[in-house]
C-alpha cells in the first residue's frame, strides 16, 4: 500500500523522499520505480528523512495501526519544526487520531488522520480518501489529496470530513459497511450453494448478472470473477479449495464499539463482524456439525430474483445504520462533515464503490435529521418497499431450511424495528421500574413515574 501510494504522489507530479525500516525495501522500491525515479529519493533513517525536506514538511505514514504509528510519530516529532505536518494515512483507530492530533497540536505540529481506500491497486491508480484535520492543513494538502485521489465524473473522490479523527471515523464506518456488503453477499453465495446445489462458476454468472443492475458494485463484481475463477493446478474451482476462516484486522469491530459508545443500531455490521468471528471457531463448526442435523426440507431452491431482491434490501439497511452512526459521530465530535459528501467520495476509489451511491449522495444532501436517515428519503423508501418482501421471504425460507443468514436477518429486524410506531420498551421500562425503581414516562402524563408494582 505505501509503495503504491508513493508511486500515485510521484505519477501526479509530486516530488517526494521513501523511508522504510529496512533500507533494502527502499532500494528496490527505487531501483523498481522505472520512469518515476527522478520524482523519487530515498532516505535511510527518519534523520535523513527529515533533513531532505524543506520546511513546511509533510511526512506520510503508511504503517500497522496502533504502537507502530506511536512509535513513528515517537522517531519524527522531536525532528520537526513548527508548522510541520504528519499524515497517518493507514486505518486507524480514531480515538488514537484524536490523540496524537492533541498531542502534536501541543508541539505545535499539524496531525493529518487520512482514511485511504481502495486496496493496493487503489491506492496506486486513485483511491478514496477520507481526511480529518484542520482547515488550514487540508488547504496545504489538498492539491496533492485530489490529485491522487479517485474521480467520479471528474469529481476527487477525497474531502476534509471534519477536524482530528473525522477521517479516520469515516474510514473505519466504511470498513464496518465494507464488512456487512461482503457478509450479505457471503450468505447469498451460500444459499446458492446450499440450497440450490449451485456450481461456483453458475452462482460466478448470477453475481455478473446482478452486477449490470441495482447492485452494480465492486464487491458484486469481485465475487462475480471469484467464484468463476478455477484452481490451476487441480482445475477445481478455486472457492471450494479456500478454508472458511475469515481474517479480520479490527476495523469492522471498531465501527461497533463506537456505535455502542454512541447508542446506536449497527446490528447488521455487528452481524457480519460476529460470522467471522463464528467462523474462525472451525473446531467448534466441525463438532457441532456432527451432533446436530439440519431441518428436512431442503428441497425448495431459492428464487433467484428474491434473492437478488434481498440482497439489495439488506445493503440499503447495513449503508443506512453506517450513514445514522456517522451523523452521530458528527454531532458528539462536532464536526462539519457532510453525509451527501461521503457518499459523494464513496462513489470511485474505495471497496464499496457501488451504483446505488450516488442516489444517496442525493438522498441524504437535505437539511435536518430526516435526511440523515437513507429510509426516509423517498427514492430509497420506494426501493425498500419494493425489495423487503423478498427479504422476508428469504430469511424465512432460510431459517427453515437452517442455512445461516445472520446479516440478512440482522438488516430485516433493523427494518422491522424501525417501522413499529409503538414497539415493545414500554414493557422494558417496566421491568427496569420493578426491579430497580428507574422511573418512566407515561403517554398521558408528564414527568417521570412509577408503577404500582
Ligand atoms: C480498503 C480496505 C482496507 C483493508 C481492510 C481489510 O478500504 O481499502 O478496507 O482498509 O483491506 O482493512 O480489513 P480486514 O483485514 O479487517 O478484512
Amino acid at each position: 500500500m505505501g509503495s503504491n501510494l508513493a508511486l500515485n504522489i510521484a505519477a501526479s507530479g509530486f516530488p517526494l523522499v521513501v523511508q522504510n525500516r529496512t533500507h533494502a525495501r527502499t532500494e528496490e522500491f527505487l531501483a523498481d520505480a522505472g520512469p518515476l525515479e527522478d520524482k523519487l529519493a530515498g532516505a535511510e533513517t527518519p534523520n535523513q528523512l527529515v533533513a531532505a525536506l524543506q520546511p513546511p514538511r509533510a511526512i506520510i505514514l503508511m504503517v500497522p495501526a496502533g504502537a507502530p504509528v506511536d512509535q513513528q510519530i515517537a522517531a519524527l516529532a522531536p525532528l520537526l519544526s513548527p508548522g510541520d505536518m504528519i499524515i497517518d494515512a493507514g486505518n486507524a483507530d480514531f480515538n488514537d487520531t484524536r490523540r496524537r492530533a492533541t498531542e502534536l497540536a501541543e508541539a505545535g505540529l499539524v496531525h493529518v488522520g487520512m482514511g485511504v481506500s481502495g486496496g493496493a491497486e487503489g491506492a496506486r491508480h486513485g483511491p478514496s480518501i477520507m481526511v480529518g484535520t484542520t482547515p488550514e492543513a487540508w488547504q496545504a494538502i489538498r492539491p496533492m489529496v485530489n490529485a491522487i485521489a479517485a474521480r467520479f465524473r471528474g469529481d476527487p473522490c477525497a474531502d476534509r470530513l471534519g477536524g482530528d479523527g473525522a477521517g479516520h471515523f469515516v474510514k473505519t464506518v466504511h470498513n464496518g459497511i465494507e464488512y456487512a456488503d461482503m457478509q450479505l453477499i457471503a450468505e447469498v453465495w451460500g444459499l446458492l450453494r446450499d440450497g440450490n446445489g449451485a456450481a461456483p462458476a453458475e452462482a460466478g454468472r448470477l453475481f455478473g448478472e446482478w452486477n449490470k443492475g441495482p447492485l452494480s458494485s465492486y464487491l458484486v463484481e469481485i465475487t462475480a470473477t471469484v467464484l468463476g475463477t478455477e484452481d490451476p493446478a487441480s482445475g477445481r474451482p478455486m472457492v471450494e479449495l479456500i478454508l472458511d476462516r475469515a481474517g479480520q484486522k479490527g476495523t469492522g469491530r471498531w465501527t461497533l464499539i463506537e456505535a455502542l459508545k454512541l447508542g446506536q443500531s449497527a446490528t447488521t455490521i455487528e452481524a457480519a463482524v460476529a460470522a467471522r468471528a463464528v467462523s474462525a471457531q472451525r473446531e467448534l463448526r466441525l463438532e457441532a456439525s456432527t451432533r446436530f442435523d439440519a431441518p428436512g426440507d431442503g428441497a425448495t431452491p431459492f428464487d433467484e430474483d428474491d434473492l437478488e431482491a434481498a440482497l439489495l434490501a439488506a445493503k440499503i439497511m447495513a449503508y443506512a445504520q453506517g450513514f445514522i452512526l456517522l451523523a452521530e459521530a458528527r454531532r458528539a465530535f462536532d464536526w462539519d462533515m457532510k453525509l451527501s459528501r461521503v457518499a459523494e467520495i464513496w462513489r470511485a476509489g474505495c471497496i464499496i464503490r457501488s451504483a446505488l451511491l450516488d442516489g444517496m449522495a442525493e438522498a441524504l444532501s437535505g437539511k435536518g435529521p430526516a435526511h440523515d436517515n437513507l429510509l426516509l428519503a423517498p427514492s430509497f423508501a420506494k426501493m425498500v418497499g419494493r425489495t423487503v418482501p423478498a427479504l422476508r421471504r428469504v430469511v424465512c425460507q432460510a431459517a427453515t431450511q437452517g442455512l445461516p443468514v445472520p446479516a440478512l436477518s440482522a438488516a430485516l429486524g433493523y427494518f422491522d424495528g424501525i417501522r413499529q410506531a409503538r414497539g415493545t420498551a414500554d414493557l422494558i421500562q417496566a421491568q427496569r421500574d420493578f426491579f430497580g425503581e428507574h422511573g418512566f414516562e407515561r403517554i398521558d402524563r408528564d414527568g417521570q413515574h412509577h408503577g404500582p408494582w
